[in-house]
């Protein structure tokens, strides 16, 4: 970290793209530039080069390329995943029977959302609850299943805590229900914020669908796919052309493509590098605690059970908002909640569902690292935030 270097904390809303996978794309924008449906020479190199990022992918999570669908972002994959598999269902139902979601308070907005919506048309949905420590309770999702039950969407880390949700267990649970019961319960899962950090291997997590998204992981902005098991109904919400196995119309977003599949080979995934980061975290999570006095940090107590990369806290008397200003200023960036909400002064719903208080949720920080984050970096912050933190609670009178 140079002097007067500004210090990035924001992570989870975003990674800076490596220099590697900018490399592989740049060809993809003005050299090769044939359109990958064309069956002559300019076309067919740059089918093969979405041919290798499928392949690059397939590798990381332990399936088949024809498994994988490239999308346009995980708000559009989680979209997919859900409305594509309900829209397929609906054509095998009987008049007079309902679709049944069952799905969590946590969710990012992408399945919330979509959820909310797909109840204006008669889906039914439940949202599960959380206990204090964001995760949900597997017993509780036991007790919501029904034979009415066709998906099950969790999110595998919670991008606003980090609270690592139970998706292996789920995923033994579905398969033990689904081996006695008429219809398949088919299982989708958000692991936006797990790539880097947790396994991401389809068959052991036993998951159907599976949402990642190309600019959490160093890799383009504009990016992402879903997978899709094999024998999985499924529609298409974009028809054209019959791209990405007739799933989803229109010419690939090749260099992104080629971005993502570089990228994903980028993530190590090292016992090193997780120990790093979690040693990083947790000495962060120390200093903040001893450091600033009426502060809770919010998510699970036990490490095991928060991804590497966040943390979360709130600061009484302090209005979060206030505080990522004040921060940038001193040349730090963090959030509050996440990015895509954080315009809108709302409470954050995740902290809320967690049984925090509406001033508890709005006095918020969201802290997150990642693979550049450095020991300077974190004493520099431990340094600048008591100061804030006593220079708003001075102004607020709280
Ligand atoms: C858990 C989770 N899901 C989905 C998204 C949306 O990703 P994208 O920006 O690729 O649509 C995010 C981004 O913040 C996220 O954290």
């Amino acid at each position: 970290m140079k002097q007067g270097a500004r210090i990035y904390l924001d992570y989870a809303a975003t990674t800076p793209m490596d220099k590697k996978v900018l490399r592989a794309m740049e060809p993809y924008f003005c050299e090769k530039y044939g359109n990958p449906a064309s069956i002559h020479s300019w076309g067919q190199e740059i089918q093969a080069a979405i041919d290798k990022a499928r392949e690059q992918v397939t590798k990381f999570l332990n399936c088949k390329s024809s498994e994988i669908v490239f999308t346009g972002s995980a708000s559009e994959s989680d979209n997919f995943a859900i409305r594509g598999l309900l829209k397929a269902l609906k054509r095998r139902k009987r008049a007079g029977e309902k679709i049944h979601i069952i799905t969590s308070q946590i969710e990012h907005k992408a399945v919330l959302e979509t959820c909310h919506d797909l109840e204006k048309e008669n889906v039914k949905v439940t949202y599960l609850p959380v206990g204090n420590d964001g995760i949900i309770n597997l017993d509780d999702l036991k007790a919501e299943i029904t034979p009415e039950t066709d998906l099950i969407s969790i999110m595998y880390v919670n991008n606003e805590t980090g609270a690592i949700q139970p998706i292996e267990k789920i995923g033994r649970l579905l398969e033990e229900i689904n081996k006695t019961k008429e219809h398949r319960i088919f299982f989708h899962t958000d692991a936006v914020q797990a790539a880097n950090w947790l396994s991401c291997d389809v068959e052991e997590l036993g998951v159907d669908l599976f949402t990642l998204s190309g600019h959490k992981i160093y890799g383009p902005k504009g990016v992402g796919m879903l997978y899709i098991r094999q024998g999985t109904p499924i529609s298409s919400l974009i028809t054209g052309g019959d791209q990405e196995w007739g799933l989803r119309a229109g010419t690939e977003n090749v260099a992104a493509i080629v971005g993502i599949g570089i990228a994903i080979t980028g993530i190590r995934n090292t016992k090193y590098e997780i120990r790093n980061t979690i040693k990083l975290r947790d000495k962060l999570v120390r200093g903040v605690l001893t450091q600033v006095s009426k502060t809770q940090l919010n998510g699970p107590e036990k490490p095991k059970e928060r991804a590497p990369h966040i943390a979360n806290f709130s600061f009484k008397g302090v209005e979060g908002e206030g505080l990522v200003i004040s921060l940038d200023q001193k040349g730090i960036g963090a959030s509050t909640g996440s990015a895509c909400t954080s315009r809108a002064l709302k409470p954050s719903h995740v902290l809320m569902a967690m049984g925090l208080s509406e001033l508890e949720a709005h006095s918020s920080l969201r802290v997150s690292l990642g693979k550049y984050t450095t020991n300077i970096e974190i004493d520099r912050f431990l340094q600048v935030l008591p100061k804030v933190i006593e220079r708003l609670r001075k102004i607020s009178g709280r």
